[in-house]
């Protein structure tokens, strides 16, 4: 009886941790290294995983991201329509894209992706493949 519900515990222990592990398999898996390393960064295959996983919880329709700023992350046509008050991705220019500012400082106190974790910062790796993408000028690749 005891070890039966050892079992039954370990099982469920699994299954969750499954689950846990799971949710972000749709990200690539790199190292930072290996960023530099990539030639042209494609946005459906890196940039959008990313976005999927860590953005469209807030910024899709209903979300609160979405219904505070207007900033649609479910397309690359969103992204690029930016915020009801304007683009947040320039085309070339990592350094003036809110899109890419947001993900290492604070522009007006916003840090995204908002309440993600203790620092709120995408993982290192992350964060250089989306500046990168920007850099390559932001293609529908
Ligand atoms: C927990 C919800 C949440 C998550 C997750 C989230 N955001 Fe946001 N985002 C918001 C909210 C809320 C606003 C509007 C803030 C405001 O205007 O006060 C916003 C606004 C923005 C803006 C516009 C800021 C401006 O000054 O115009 C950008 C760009 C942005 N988010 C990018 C992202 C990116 C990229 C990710 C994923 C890496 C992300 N967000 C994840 C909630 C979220």
């Amino acid at each position: 009886m005891k070890i039966g519900i050892w079992l039954c515990g370990a099982i469920l222990a699994s299954l969750t941790l499954n689950a846990l592990a799971s949710e972000n398999k749709d990200v690539p898996n790199l190292a930072a290294n290996q960023v530099l390393g990539i030639g042209e960064v494609s946005f459906k295959r890196m940039v959008q995983p990313i976005l999927h996983d860590y953005c469209v919880n807030c910024h899709e329709p209903g979300g609160k991201g979405y219904e505070k700023s207007g900033l649609d992350l479910t397309s690359y046509q969103g992204l690029m329509k930016g915020t009801v008050f304007g683009k947040v991705v320039i085309p070339g220019n990592s350094e003036s894209s809110t899109f890419t500012k947001l993900l290492t400082g604070t522009n007006n106190g916003l840090k995204m992706p908002m309440g993600l974790n203790d620092t709120g910062t995408l993982d290192r790796q992350y964060i250089l493949l989306l500046k990168k993408w920007v850099k390559q000028g932001a293609k529908d690749n």
